[in-house]
């Protein structure tokens, strides 16, 4: 029973992850700050776990999410991180690229 409702929770929890205010284009390039604010209204636990999933990029703070970035792999709004960008990051209107300071 207790294994069956944990279950259950998570399966809630991917449903939430799931409705994504508005997915980042896709092949995109994009600051974490960009991502975090509407109309993408990414959450830090997104931005979090893609960060994990990449190696090149270390552990980063939450204030530090905001100054990676990261890349658009398909047209669902999934992400991983690209870069940690050390002197900042800069973002682009619409859907241009952004990229970091250098
Ligand atoms: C995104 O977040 C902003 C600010 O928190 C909020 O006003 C807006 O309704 C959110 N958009 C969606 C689609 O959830
Ligand atoms: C990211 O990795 C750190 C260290 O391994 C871990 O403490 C944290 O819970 C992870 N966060 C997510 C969202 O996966
Ligand atoms: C955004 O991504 C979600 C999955 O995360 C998908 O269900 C939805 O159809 C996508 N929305 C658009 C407009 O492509």
């Amino acid at each position: 029973m207790v294994g069956k409702l944990a279950l259950t929770i998570g399966l809630l929890l991917a449903g939430a992850q799931a409705q994504q205010a508005t997915n980042c284009t896709y092949q995109s390039l994009k600051c974490g700050s960009v991502l975090l604010a509407p109309p993408f209204n990414y959450t830090t636990l997104q931005l979090t776990t893609a960060v994990n999933d990449t190696s090149s990029i270390p552990l980063v703070s939450t204030t530090d999410l905001s100054q990676t970035l990261f890349h658009c792999t398909d047209i669902l709004g999934t992400i991983t991180g690209n870069a940690y960008c050390f002197a900042g990051c800069d973002t682009k209107p619409g859907v241009r690229n952004d990229q970091c300071i250098l």
